[in-house]
């Protein structure tokens, strides 16, 4: 499968399909991310074990990518510690943002975002997730937005 099909099916799976949407109540750490150009919004809820991070989930509503990309994400860092987070989200934002980035941690599906490259208006959908999360995770008390 190349990259392409891989980017396109992934997509629409996660789309039509979310992971971990829903909310998480009580919640360690929560933070809302917008999109103020689309209107898209999402909020995204963790729980934390010790330093790992137990559950995460999201709601909102979004474009295929945001809600794919939030989607992707969730299912990939259940059960990570807070420094795996780090470096996911660091090679994620290379991923989304430098042509032939080669990344040194295993991606699995989350390699399908780096089609989002050959779309620049559409990385800030794939990354509002990423930086929610990490606003979460920081305690920040306010909204992140795109622009
Ligand atoms: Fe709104 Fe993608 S178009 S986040």
């Amino acid at each position: 499968m190349d990259l392409q099909d891989l980017y396109r099916d992934v997509i629409v799976d996660h789309n039509r399909n979310p992971r971990n949407f829903g909310r998480i109540d009580p919640a360690d750490a929560h933070a809302e991310g917008f999109n103020p150009l689309c209107g898209d919004h999402l909020q995204l809820w963790a729980k934390l074990d010790g330093d790992r991070i137990a559950d995460v989930q999201f709601e909102g509503k979004g474009c295929a990518i945001s809600v794919a990309s939030a989607s992707l994400m969730t299912e990939t860092l259940k059960g990570r510690s807070l420094t795996e987070v780090h470096d996911y989200f660091k090679q994620i934002h290379a991923l989304l943002t430098t042509d032939d980035y080669k990344p040194t941690l295993p991606l699995g599906k989350l390699a399908a975002l780096s089609g989002v490259r050959e779309f620049p208006s559409r990385v800030k959908c794939a990354s509002l997730c990423w930086h929610t999360l990490m606003a979460a995770l920081d305690r920040q008390n306010k909204p992140v937005s795109t622009e």
